[in-house]
Order: C-alpha cells, then structure tokens, then sequence
C-alpha cells in the first residue's frame, strides 16, 4: 500500500493537460465494440477503471490494441461478442459493469461478471430489474455482484422509469436497446450525464431526449445501425476539479487547464465555485466527438460566502463525483458547507459520507454527519494520516486538503487514484509552490 506525504502549498501555477475522460472512455470503446468497423480512440483515458472496460471487452472478443494514449477497436457488431467462458472482472469500475450488462443482456450467451472487493458491494438491483424486465436472465445474489447474465438477442423494448438518478443505469438500458425490438425510452428523475446519448448519435443511432416535468425522457431505437467513426476523448472535468479546488482556496492560485471537456451535465461545480466568487474562465470553446471543450483557468479569489453554503435536491446529481472535493473546499469557506439529498454517496466505490466524514475530522475539521449527506465547518485544516478507503476520489480530495493543511499529511492507500488519474501525485508537484 503506497502512502502519500503532502506538504502545504503556497499556491499552484501552470498549464497543463489532463487525461481522457473517464466516463467518455467507457462509452467509446464499448460503443465502437459495437459498432461496424475500426474506431480509433485519441486521449483514452490511462485510468484502471478504462483498462477493465478494455480487457473485459477482449474476453468477449472484441480486437483492441493500444497505442500510447490511442486506443483501436475493431467492432464485433451489436450481437457478434463471444462467451469469455470465464468471470469476466470488471475490477473497481461500477460502470465497465453496469454498462458491460446492458451489451451481455443482448447477447444469446452466459456471462459472470465479477469485481473487486468495493464493486463487490456495490447495488446492481437498479439494473438487474430493468434487464430482466426487457427479456434477460439474470441472477445477482443480495443485489449485488457477481452477476451471472444470460441474454438473448432480441430484447423486448420497455419504458422504464428510473427511481434513481443514475447514468449508469441509464446507459445500461439504452446499450441493451440496441438490441430491442423497438424503442427503448427511459425517464430518469433528473437529466445526469449524457455521454452515452451523444456517443451513439455520434456513431449513427437513433435516440432522442427531451426534458420535461415528469423528467428527463432518453430514448434509443433497436433499428439503429451504429458504424465506425473516430474519437477523440475530452480531458476530464472531474479531474480538473481537484487542481480547480486547489486553485481557489489556495491565494495567488493561477492554473490554465487545456481541453477539458465542459459537458453541461457535468460543470456544475464550475458554477458553484463561480457563485462563490472564485475566478473561472471558460475560452476556446469547441466541440470534439460531439462534446464540448474549453480552456479552463482558475484563479484564486477571496470567497464571498459568509453564510452556510447549501447543495441539496435536484443539484447533487451534478455534482455527485465532485462532492468529496466540495466538503474539503467547505472547511475553506466563511459559513462552511451543508451537503444533503447525497445518500447516493454511500454506495459510490467507497462510503464516500463516511470516509469524507472520518478524514476530515482526522485534520481537525468541524463535521456533522447525516444519512445522506454533511456539514463542514470553517476549520483550520491540520495535517493528519488520512486513509484513501480504496476510492481514487477521496485520494485525491484528502490530497488538495493536504495542501491546505497546517503541516504533513499522509494518504493511505494513495495508489488508488490510477483508477481515473494515473500520474496525478506527480502531475500535482508539478503545479505546486
Ligand atoms: C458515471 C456515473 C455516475 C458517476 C460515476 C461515473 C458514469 O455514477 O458517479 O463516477 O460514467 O456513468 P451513477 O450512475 O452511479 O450515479
């Protein structure tokens, strides 16, 4: 297990890149697996998570060779993958399995798909009823992995609706009607991220989406033909965030962030820092692979909160990966940080309530702990040995907490953060004064 020192900073400079995202990544290699043709991916994300989206796609055999950051898939065609004939492990990443389900349930074969200890307990009831509700079998004991999948390769269209707010979940179905015998719609209760949509318009697929009262209505025709076209990857926001946090706590904070993709379903948090009068620009805005691109740069500025900054409700699922950082950006704030309506956290690839909870209270925050959600205090961080849980979220937020802390701390388990952001202790030094 690799611990991590951190020592407080001064402020963090520069201009950087970040790597592929990650929710991107998944999307494209296992849509171009689908699709019919080679796709070539640039900017792939170097994340664990991606390579287990990768590897499981070879088990079914899928043809994938990667270049440096360049990955080739040569599609097998929408019902064309064959039997792993063994588990099929999708390590730490809840959407290599999640997503990987919705293609298996279309696929008139039996697959195991299994994960590591913290994916070994993560829910997949939400796609298991769904699933078996278009046709598959599935078998999940207590709800949660291994699941054991036998799909067929004319699924029945449904509308389902969604009684969580989850992307993964949704891509799972829209995946599995590619192989449906009309169209598949489902309502989530608030729009999440909608990778998945754009990456199979931008193969060719037939989907719609459009919100209104009753939700966020996504649809997707089995008719669709999806062929081949190449991808290039947007850096990932979610990684930003952690140096944009740094940045806007940290005085004399200037930090340039180019081609990071500004997908409105996943900027919420450039809003609230916004909002709290942190300085953030968008530039150079563009579109790759029909995603959205910009040139972020991020300068510290005296925050304006002085009463108690509240996220609750229809924002969270916005912000749901960014909350880690948010709770740490919170110690920093006049009034501290109130955080509700985020027991989805709970079930994330640690208890992201508990560990966030734990950590802070270690490096001598103030912190109340409710079910779905805390409160944070303004505190005067000190540095402490704080435990990463396995999540690479909670590495990295307890790092940038690190460098407001008074003194060293230490990560636990600091390794974690290659799951989505291999290099990121290095590429942190880099920016650090
Ligand atoms: C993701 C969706 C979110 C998010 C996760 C990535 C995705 O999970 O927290 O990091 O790529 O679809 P849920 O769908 O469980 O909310």
């Amino acid at each position: 297990m690799l611990s991590m020192k951190i020592t407080p900073a001064i402020s963090i400079n520069g201009t950087i890149e970040l790597p592929g995202d990650k929710s991107i990544s998944h999307r494209a290699a296992m849509i171009a697996a689908m699709a019919s043709g080679e796709t070539r991916i640039d900017n792939f994300s170097g994340g664990a998570d991606c390579s287990s989206t990768l590897t499981s796609l070879v088990d079914l055999g899928v043809s994938i060779r990667r270049e440096g950051t360049s990955v080739f898939v040569s599609s097998v065609g929408k019902t064309g993958f064959s039997s792993a004939g063994r588990p099929i492990d999708c390590g730490n990443s809840g959407t290599t399995m999640r997503l990987l389900a919705g293609i298996l349930a279309g696929q008139e074969f039996e697959s195991v798909l299994i994960g590591d200890p913290s994916l070994s307990k993560r829910p997949m009831g939400r796609i298991v009823k769904p699933l078996i509700e278009m046709g598959a079998s599935i078998i999940s004991e207590n709800g949660t992995p291994p699941i054991t999948i036998r799909g067929r390769d004319l699924l029945r269209a449904v509308e389902y609706r969604s009684p969580v707010a989850s992307a993964q979940l949704k891509s799972c179905l829209l995946l599995a009607g590619l192989n449906a015998d009309g169209v598949t719609t489902i309502i989530e209760p608030v729009k999440t991220r909608d990778h998945t949509e754009r990456m199979l318009s931008w193969f060719g697929a037939d989907t719609t989406s459009e919100e209104g009262v009753e939700g966020n209505r996504v649809s997707v025709s089995g008719d669709s033909t999806i062929t081949a076209r190449d991808v290039a990857v947007p850096g990932d926001i979610s990684a930003a965030a952690f140096l944009i946090a740094a940045a806007a706590c940290l005085p004399g904070s200037d930090i340039t962030l180019r081609s990071i993709g500004v997908n409105p379903t996943r900027t919420a948090f450039l809003d609230v820092l916004s909002d709290l009068g942190s300085s953030i620009d968008v530039n150079d805005l563009s579109e790759i692979s029909n995603e959205p691109v910009a040139t972020i740069r991020a300068r510290f500025a005296e925050p304006k909160a002085k009463r108690v900054l509240i996220l609750n409700g229809r924002r969270i699922s916005g912000l749901i990966d960014e909350i880690p950082i948010l709770a740490v950006i919170g110690t920093q704030l006049g009034g501290g940080i109130e955080i509700r309506d985020a027991a989805e956290l709970r079930v994330k690839e640690s208890d992201r309530i508990a560990a966030v909870v734990e950590n802070l209270r270690k490096m001598g925050a103030s912190v109340t702990e409710f079910t779905d959600g805390l409160r944070v205090g303004t505190s005067r961080l000190k540095g402490a040995r704080v435990n990463s849980h396995g999540d690479h979220r909670i590495a990295m937020a307890f790092a940038i907490a690190g460098l407001l802390a008074d003194g060293e701390t230490v990560i636990n388990g600091a390794e974690c953060a290659d799951i989505s952001f291999p290099g990121f202790f290095e590429m942190l030094r880099s920016v650090v004064r």
